[in-house]
């Protein structure tokens, strides 16, 4: 996004309205620059109201990401902090763009956050809908020296920092779904995509991705094929999304820091506390076939274990399966 997109943004933050001529005369641009600005923002999704004769506004409460905001709020116990950590306007995709630069020593424990992404990337090859100004659509990238097999159960081991930051802005009863859906009571409010980069046995790269609804509108919510929570349909106050995108940094950088040492039995009981599913009759799907049963836990590298009909405890890995409630 350009400099004047960001400028603009940040004075209609205030919520307040303000004419085209006034937002000109502020930036020193004319009111036609500016109309053309905030037609790309709506394009890529920002819920900007006008009136005639009034001007603009956007919805009350709506607060740009601003990296030097972000990164002054940090707070790591590891004392570690991201080498760089950028804001983008618009992006394709925050892990494409941090897979695109794995190895690369400037990207070396980075973190990327987007203000929208054109093309999302969901698991099982789902889109993540992700329009402006929203919500958070985050990617770190880690480097680990272990190889793929020492990383068992980390995706899920993410949800419990996820779900940790969020405790942080005030958002209890926040709960995981197996193997790496946010949720709140039965509604999705997030997810985490993890993708790996390089040499599965020794050195490899791996690209954390995270996105956390925090107020998405109706409109885009269409395009979400299930049910879908956001923060601020669940808490009170609107959540600053600024304070919210540090903590994740701060707790995803710290897990990240543990997790090569401790693993994931360090978070399995905590896992299992959050359990949106624990107890509950459900249904895995594999491209193959749809198994149901009786939802038990997590092992200690966190595959899904289920009691089946037949008294038997069937165990699953993660990757492309999904978990869904029995109907
Ligand atoms: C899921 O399907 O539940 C995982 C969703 C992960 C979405 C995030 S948003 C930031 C990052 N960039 C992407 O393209 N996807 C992840």
């Amino acid at each position: 996004m350009s400099e004047l997109q960001t400028k603009i943004l940040h004075i209609l933050k205030d919520g307040a309205f303000h004419s085209g001529e006034s937002l000109g005369e502020k930036l020193g641009v004319s009111r036609t620059a500016v109309w053309k600005q905030l037609q790309k923002l709506e394009k890529l999704g920002l819920q900007l109201e006008s009136v005639k004769g009034t001007g603009y506004r956007v919805q009350a409460g709506f607060e740009p990401l601003d990296q030097a905001t972000i990164l002054q709020k940090l707070a790591t116990k590891s004392g570690l902090a991201p080498q760089r950590l950028d804001v983008f306007q618009s992006i394709d995709s925050t892990n494409k763009y941090l897979r695109e630069r794995a190895g690369d020593p400037d990207y070396f424990r980075s973190a990327v956050f987007a203000e929208s992404q054109t093309l999302g990337r969901g698991r099982r090859g789902k889109t993540w809908v992700s329009p402006f100004g929203a919500n958070i659509y985050l990617s770190i990238l880690w480097d680990f020296e272990l190889g793929a097999e020492s990383l068992g159960g980390l995706s899920l081991a993410i949800g419990v920092a996820v779900r940790r930051a969020l405790l942080t802005i005030g958002l209890d009863g926040v709960q995981l779904k197996w193997p790496n859906d946010i949720y709140i009571g039965q509604k999705k409010l997030g997810g985490i995509l993890l993708e790996m980069v390089g040499d599965p046995a020794g050195h490899c790269s791996v690209v954390v991705g995270v996105g956390i609804n925090v107020s998405m509108s109706s409109a885009s919510a269409a395009e979400i094929d299930q049910d879908w929570t956001d923060i601020n349909t669940e808490l009170a106050e609107p959540c600053s999304r600024n304070q919210l995108a540090s903590a994740l940094v701060g707790n995803i950088f710290d897990l990240l820091h543990d997790f090569q040492e401790v693993g994931f039995t360090q978070y399995r009981d905590e896992w299992q506390l959050a359990d949106a599913f624990k107890g509950l009759q459900a249904t895995v799907s594999t491209p193959r076939e749809a198994i149901s049963g009786t939802v038990l836990g997590v092992d200690a590298g966190g595959a899904l274990e289920m009691r089946l009909v037949n008294g038997e405890t069937q165990r699953f890995i993660g990757g492309e399966l999904s978990l869904r409630l029995a109907k």
